[in-house]
């Protein structure tokens, strides 16, 4: 998600997300079947992206909204599914005159650490007894990556921090409760996600998804720090010409207190 603040600097690039790492709306097919669509419901797409996932909610029957900070994915959505409503906002700070049945959110909310702010607008646009669910990366998630950055990172004497939000669920749960939601349901577990584009799948994955994990190091020397990770990690995540992501995700599905 491209964040006006800059807490993360990813800019995306909609094509590519599209091409190359498609496995993330995929696998969100099955965060909407946990959402249970329904026709005639009100559901906001929170992260929404190229809107793939919007439609598939809007397939149901219901009136699907998707919300996203980057433009240019927005404009790629709306080009490719004119039939539904996608808005350009900030997922800290967005509110809508009518209220929604539910807040739908896939792979989006750990590129936002400041996740109360989220929270709080996602209650706020919630019907009394609405519901929320998402995925997001869990507590570990892509440590295997992020720990081989830094070790390269830290041996040319620089320093990096994980731009993400990946919380446990006991962390997660708190915090929906301090905002409204109450979880009925939470699940951490390991997904581990074989990359696209053969032996060039983590250098392309870092590049799509890496700028704020990269940017302490000078743009010269980001080739050979990604050579080391890859060095790094051949052994545990590239079998038969195919690198897998240590992905940890974490389920969550709320709802609001009906008396708030
Ligand atoms: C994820 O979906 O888990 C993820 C994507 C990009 C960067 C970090 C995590």
């Amino acid at each position: 998600m491209a964040d006006p603040d800059g807490e993360s600097t990813n800019e995306w690039e909609s094509d590519k997300y599209d091409e190359g790492h498609s496995f993330v709306f995929e696998y969100g097919e099955g965060v909407v079947d946990l959402l249970e669509p329904e026709r005639g419901e009100r559901i906001l797409d929170l992260g929404c992206g190229t809107g793939h996932l919007t439609a598939r909610i809007s397939d149901s029957g219901a009136t699907a909204v998707g919300l996203d900070a980057s433009d240019e994915m927005i404009s790629k959505a709306r080009d490719t599914y004119p039939e539904c409503e996608f808005v350009c906002a900030d997922a800290r700070d967005f509110s809508f005159d009518e209220p929604f049945d539910a807040v739908f959110s896939n792979a989006a909310l750990h590129w936002i650490p400041d996740q109360d702010a989220v929270l709080e607008s996602v209650a706020d646009a919630l019907d009394p007894g609405g519901r929320f669910v998402a995925e997001l990366g869990g507590a570990g998630n892509v440590a295997a990556i992020v720990d081989a950055v830094r070790v390269e990172a830290a041996e040319r004497g620089y320093d990096v921090d994980a731009p993400w939000y990946f919380p446990s669920i006991g962390d997660y749960a708190s915090k929906l409760e301090s905002h409204g939601l109450e979880t009925r349901s939470a699940t951490l577990f390991d997904r581990p996600t074989e990359l696209e584009n053969g032996t060039n799948g983590l250098a392309d994955w870092l590049e799509m998804f890496g700028d704020s994990l990269l940017a302490p190091i000078p743009d010269d020397e980001q080739p050979s720090v990604i050579s080391g990770v890859e060095d790094r990690l051949r052994e545990d995540l590239f079998q038969k010409g195919t690198w897998t992501a240590d992905y940890r995700r974490l389920r969550v599905v709320a709802a609001m207190y009906s008396s708030r």
